[in-house]
C-alpha cells in the first residue's frame, strides 16, 4: 500500500492510483473471520456467545451494540489481546489464537489499533507519539519523515507535530491516535469508538478520513454507539446483542 497523502489529484490519476492501490493490497487486505466464538472472562462473565463473523478484504464494517455487549472484546479478539473460550478467530488466515512470539507480532504489525482511550504517551509530543511504534519496529529516519507528514496531513495535524498531547483537543487526540495506527499503512484497521467521546462535526472528520483509509483498500472495522452516524454513512453494519453478531 502506498504512503497515505492528501496532494490534489485529477479524477485520471485518483482512478490510476486506486486501480494500482487496489492491484497492490488485494494479495495483502486482511480478511477477518470468527467461527462460534464463545469469550467468558474469568469472573464468569459471557462477553461473546457463539458468534460468527466474516468481513471481507477490502470492506469497511460498522460494529454497533450497547455498553458492554462486547464490542471491544470482539476487536481485543483480532489483535490477540484476549483469546477465545471456544471457536475460531482468524485474521489473515492465521489462528489468532495459535500464534505465539514473533508470529503474534508479525500479524500485530499488520493491524492497526485505534483505542476507545486513546492510549497516547503524555510526556512525547505528536510527531513521536506517532512515529514510535515505527521506530521500535526498526524503520529507517528516512523512511518514518517520508510517512510522518503525509499521515499527520491526512489527520489535519501537520500544523500540531510539535505538541504534546494536554495541548490538543479531544478531537485532536483522537486524531493522533488514527495517525499512529496507519502510518504503518497496515491491511487491517480496527477502531475502538473512535467517535465516543466527540462532537458530530469531529465525529464526521474522524469517519471521513477511516474511509478514506478503505478508499485505499485497508480492511477497516469500527465500533460504535452512534446510529445517526452510522446511517449518515451508508456502510454495511453487524451487531451485537446478547453476545451475538448479526449482520444487517
Ligand atoms: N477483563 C475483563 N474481565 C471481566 N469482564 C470483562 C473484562 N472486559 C470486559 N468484560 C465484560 O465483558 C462484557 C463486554 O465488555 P466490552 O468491553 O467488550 O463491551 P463494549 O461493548 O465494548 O462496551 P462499551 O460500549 O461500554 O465500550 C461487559 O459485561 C464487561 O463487563
Ligand atoms: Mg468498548
Amino acid at each position: 500500500m502506498p504512503v497515505l497523502t492528501t496532494e490534489v489529484k485529477t479524477e485520471k490519476s485518483v482512478a490510476r492510483h486506486n486501480s494500482e492501490t487496489q492491484q497492490h493490497t488485494s494479495n495483502t487486505a486482511a480478511k477477518v473471520q470468527l467461527q462460534s466464538v464463545t469469550k467468558t472472562y474469568t469472573n464468569g462473565c459471557h462477553a461473546l456467545l457463539n458468534a460468527n463473523l466474516e468481513v471481507k478484504k477490502g470492506e469497511f464494517l460498522f460494529i454497533t451494540g450497547p455498553s458492554g455487549s462486547g464490542k471491544s472484546t470482539l476487536l481485543k479478539l483480532l489483535y490477540g489481546q484476549e483469546l477465545p473460550t471456544q471457536g475460531e478467530v482468524i485474521v489473515d488466515e492465521c489462528n489468532v489464537a495459535a500464534l505465539r512470539g514473533d508470529r503474534l507480532s508479525l500479524l500485530r504489525r499488520r493491524i492497526g489499533i485505534v483505542f476507545q482511550d486513546y492510549k497516547l504517551i503524555t510526556q512525547r509530543t505528536v510527531a513521536e507519539n506517532v512515529t514510535f511504534v515505527l521506530q521500535a519496529q526498526g524503520y529507517t529516519r528516512k523512511e518514518i519523515q517520508r510517512r510522518l507528514e503525509p499521515t499527520l496531513k491526512l489527520v489535519g495535524l501537520l500544523n500540531k507535530a510539535d505538541c504534546f498531547p494536554d495541548q490538543l483537543s479531544g478531537g485532536e487526540q483522537q486524531r493522533v491516535s488514527i495517525a499512529r495506527a496507519i502510518i504503518s499503512t497496515p491491511p487491517l484497521l480496527l477502531a475502538d469508538e473512535p467517535t465516543g467521546n466527540l462532537d458530530p462535526d469531529n465525529s464526521w472528520q474522524v469517519i471521513q478520513i477511516l474511509q478514506k483509509l478503505n478508499s485505499f483498500g485497508a480492511t477497516v472495522i469500527v465500533t460504535t454507539h452512534d446510529e445517526q452516524l452510522v446511517r449518515r454513512c451508508n456502510q454495511p453494519v453487524a451487531q451485537v446483542r446478547n453476545g451475538q453478531l448479526f449482520r444487517k
